[in-house]
């Protein structure tokens, strides 16, 4: 996996990151994915895991994560209304700075 050729897909596992990983993969980009199966599944990304192109980690985006990726799209904010008043801290993830080059996922977490 080259570092800057990488494209971290936080909420990978969920509904809409599961599609937009299999459609990285199948442009041959190298795929980080990171979830915390919150609502996601890993029957979403199953089928991936085989694959050289793509790398899984678990883990909660609410906390910092350090990993050099050239691409990040942030998908890791439940859907459903109702899931995500739960939640109430992905939100300050999802609605923080945005990550650029080096990612520092989680960083705004522990704004308030
Ligand atoms: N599904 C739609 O039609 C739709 C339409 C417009 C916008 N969106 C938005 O797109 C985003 C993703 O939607 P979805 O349908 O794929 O939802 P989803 O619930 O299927 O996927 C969200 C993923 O994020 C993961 N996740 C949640 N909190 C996390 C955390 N703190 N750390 C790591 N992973 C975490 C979940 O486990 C899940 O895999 C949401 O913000 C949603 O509001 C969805």
């Amino acid at each position: 996996m080259r570092i800057n050729d990488t494209v971290m897909v936080t909420g990978g596992a969920g509904f809409l990151g599961s599609h937009l990983c299999d459609r990285l993969v199948a442009d041959g980009r190298d795929v980080l994915c990171v979830d915390n199966f919150y609502t996601g599944s890993k029957n979403n990304i199953r089928h991936l895991l085989s694959s050289k192109q793509f790398e899984f980690q678990r883990h909660d985006v609410t906390f910092p994560l350090y990993v050099e990726v050239g691409r990040i799209y942030n998908l890791a904010c439940p859907a459903s209304p109702i899931r995500s008043a739960w939640k109430r801290k992905t939100f300050k993830c999802s609605s923080g700075r945005k990550c650029r080059g080096t990612a520092s996922c989680g960083h705004s977490a522990s704004t308030g």
